[in-house]
């Protein structure tokens, strides 16, 4: 008998499973287990299933019909269908002339589609009581011996409950999968029966057709005995339920022809490659698949389910005091990896890029280059070798391009694809959905670009292809290197010249790397400009630390009496260093070293000392240069003498998220006099104490309030941290090298 541990409270009150396969019988035994339920009920035809399932100690109570039970079953009790596919609907029809309506009844068959269909012709209408559901675990052993506590442990549950499914239902279904182990998330029913089909449903029938075609040739026996791990792992799925992947295939024909025809389209393809010793096309396909594997690799891999950003809120708890010492370097700089992307997929030739940052932001980048069909390798330690497709040579994308939390990504790729033949529609996460894309789409549509744009100028972007562009001179209304560098990308599309004027000098790293491309930029102070129709030519690209991610650290330095921090080759292009500008004007000690140019970029060694800071009023003419590290600046004003003022930075009201409202909120919990303005913030210097603040989502504000424990009076917790894996990856690690304690703690959403 398997061993039970009661150590739950019963979620549900009777637990009937129809059906003991191995997800039926899985789910009663790790029911059963924890003590999720009063009673757990296996309903099994078989008579000798039942005295398995009893032995074993999977339920508690074996009947051989659902009418055995019904009579007992009311609001709390939960019925599941865990029969194959095909038969789910003689069961659903004994469920409705048997229960009653307080009964919450779920399924675990992988279509959603047929068996909504059923209920729907059954009951006549979709009831509330029914919540279907899909368990995305198995192996390829079936039946009640092969019954695992658990198999559904860090697996997602997908449920698809439809509009009438009442509150309660839901949640008794979604409680009973959580407390067995499962990450449970809703999705539509057409939605998963298409991601199935493609995800699980072609994986099986391939794996079958290959072992099938094998074992059919003449000499099979031969075949088999040299088939190594390649074709062990690849049909492992093949020794799976023969009577339920019929099931399956029958229940979502639609969507399994459509991903079948695609994927036969691509083996002709392949097979015509092969045929003429098409190298190329060789090399691409791999190539593409291979990184694709890889990017995906965490998400596919079960395990790395744990970590899933989505799914799990990780909040950080910071211990007070700590020191400031240490000599690192930091992950890439952020605006240019996205751009050595952009511009390597446009080049003539193969660029080589080292220093990449491997963030959220810049692999989302990556990855819409990859749906255009670039062939990118990597990355692999900060190496990508970008296989350019020229100005002309992009792919129209599949499906709409999302671009996460990235703001840099959506702005500088709508100017990029204003000019293409395609239609493209570029989507992103809650925060980014909620960012002006006006100040992008408005100069596009005076060039000729025809962009549509959600109500109020926001993401989704749906750029229409085929119109030509018209150069323009566009004076910026803001300072904005992503609104720039948008302009001039189209503009490499565009006939004539086209020139951007900005109020104040911003980012110039478009600039800069067009010219490393061979693109010929005329830049003359507020002026940047360029002509259209002309090539890249690929190069290498050497992408130095991001300033904006070193200047966590050089604050943690300049609160920290004691303090000493050198920053290896760090990006100090002089459009960026605000940060350095303001800190030395509040009193830090910094020394720049080993100063050079890299790619046409400076770069430098940074070392900082701690010494007292005092409140200033940063000049204006700072703002842009200095503008995503106001965070972790606020957090030195906070730690300074006196009062430190800041306007003309309306512009950080719109970031990821409005950074001077995050801050100020965050400030005060902390005990600190921080008052927000319309254009920027005042704060006076003090003792920060402790307290839980929120990060808003803002990979900046996380990263600044974890700096901040370094001076506080007590704990602080810093409430979803998860997006600062858009900017800089290994935060913590480095953190902690150089004298932070974070614990981080994970939470589900
Ligand atoms: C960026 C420009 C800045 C900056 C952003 C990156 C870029 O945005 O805040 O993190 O790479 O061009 P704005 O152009 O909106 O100021």
């Amino acid at each position: 008998m398997l061993q039970t541990s009661q150590t739950a409270q019963p979620v549900v009150n009777r637990l009937v499973v129809i059906g003991l396969g191995l997800i039926g019988s899985s789910l009663a035994l790790a029911a059963r287990n924890a003590g999720l339920a009063t009673q757990v009920v296996g309903i099994s035809r078989r008579s000798s299933t039942l005295d398995l399932a009893l032995e074993m100690g999977v339920i508690d109570r074996p009947e051989q019909s659902l009418a055995a039970i019904a009579p007992e079953l009311g609001a709390g009790d939960l019925v599941v269908i865990g029969v194959p596919t095909l038969t789910v609907p003689a069961m659903l029809k004994e469920c409705s002339e048997l229960l009653s309506d307080q009964v919450t009844i779920t399924d675990v068959a992988s279509v959603k589609g047929s068996v909504m269909a059923a209920a729907e012709e059954i009951y006549g209408r979709l009831p509330p009581q029914l919540v279907p559901g899909h368990p995305i675990a198995g192996s390829e052993k079936s039946g009640v011996t092969a019954a695992k506590a658990d198999l559904f442990k860090d697996h997602r549950v997908i449920l698809t409950p439809h509009a009438d499914s009442g509150e309660s239902h839901v949640q008794l279904v979604e409680k009973l999968w959580q407390s067995v182990g499962a990450v449970v998330s809703c999705m539509d029913i057409r939605e998963h029966d298409e991601v199935l089909a493609a995800t699980s449903h072609l994986p099986h029938f391939l794996a079958y057709s290959l072992v099938d075609t094998l074992a059919s040739m003449r000499d099979n026996r031969e075949i088999f005995r040299y088939a190594a791990g390649g074709f062990r792992d690849f049909t492992r799925i093949a020794a799976s339920d023969p009577i339920m992947w019929r099931d399956i295939a029958l229940a979502n024909r639609q969507a399994i022809l459509s991903v079948l025809d695609q994927i036969m389209d691509n083996f002709s393809e392949m097979r015509s490659a092969i045929d003429t010793g098409d190298e190329t096309y060789l090399m691409d396909v791999f190539t593409r698949a291979r990184d694709a594997r890889n990017h995906f690799g965490n998400s596919i891999d079960p395990k790395a389910l744990q970590q899933t950003m989505s799914d799990k809120i990780i909040n950080y708890k910071v211990t007070p005091g700590g020191v400031a010492q240490g000599d690192i370097r930091v992950p890439g700089d952020k605006s240019m990896s996205h751009r050595s992307i952009m511009l390597g997929s446009i080049a003539e030739g193969m660029t080589e890029v080292t220093g990449f940052l491997e963030g959220e932001d810049s692999l989302a980048t990556l990855q819409a280059f990859r749906d255009m069909g670039v062939v990118i390798e990597g990355p692999d330690q900060g190496r990508v070798v970008i296989h350019g497709v020229g100005l002309h040579g992009l792919k129209a994308p599949t499906k709409p391009l999302y671009l996460g939390n990235s703001g840099t990504s959506m702005r500088l790729l709508s100017g990029l694809l204003a000019g293409q033949s395609f239609d493209v529609e570029l989507t992103g996460d809650q925060s980014l959905t909620g960012r002006p894309m006006a100040r992008v789409a408005d100069p596009l549509a005076e060039m000729g670009a025809v962009i549509e744009t959600a109500p109020g100028g926001r993401p989704p972007m749906r750029i229409k292809g085929g119109n030509k562009l018209n150069a323009i001179n566009y004076v910026l209304p803001m300072a904005s290197a992503q609104v720039k560098s948008c302009v001039l990308l189209a503009g490499l599309y565009a006939q004539g010249e086209t020139s951007t004027i900005e109020p104040a000098p911003t980012r110039d790293h478009s600039e800069r790397m067009l010219r490393g491309f061979g693109y010929s930029v005329f830049s003359d102070g507020s002026k940047a400009s360029l002509s259209g129709g002309g090539s890249l030519t690929a190069t290498r690209i050497d992408v130095p630390a991001d300033i904006s991610s070193a200047a966590f650290f050089m604050v943690a330095a300049a609160i920290t009496p004691g303090s000493d921090i050198t920053l290896r080759h760090v990006g100090v292009n002089p459009t960026r260093i605000g940060v350095i500008n303001i800190l030395r004007q509040m009193g830090t000690s910094i020394e720049l070293s080993n100063e050079k140019e890299v790619g046409g970029e400076p770069v430098a060694d940074i070392r900082i000392r701690y010494a007292e800071l005092n409140g200033i009023v940063i000049p204006e003419d700072q703002v842009p240069l200095a503008i995503d590290e106001f965070p972790v600046l606020f957090v030195a004003a906070a730690c300074a003498k006196g009062e430190t003022v800041l306007t003309g930075a309306e512009e950080l009201r719109v970031k990821e998220s409005d950074r001077i409202q995050s801050m100020a909120d965050g400030l005060v919990t902390l005990g600190i006099d921080a008052q927000s303005t319309a254009d920027g913030i005042r704060i006076q210097g003090g003792q920060l104490g402790s307290g839980t603040v929120h990060s808003h989502d803002d990979h900046r504000i996380a990263m600044a309030f974890a700096i901040a424990g370094l001076r506080s009076a007590g704990e602080i917790e810093i409430i979803e941290c998860n997006n600062i894996a858009t900017s800089f990856p290994g935060f913590v690690d480095l953190a902690t090298a150089i004298g932070l304690t974070i614990s981080v703690e994970t939470q589900e959403s």
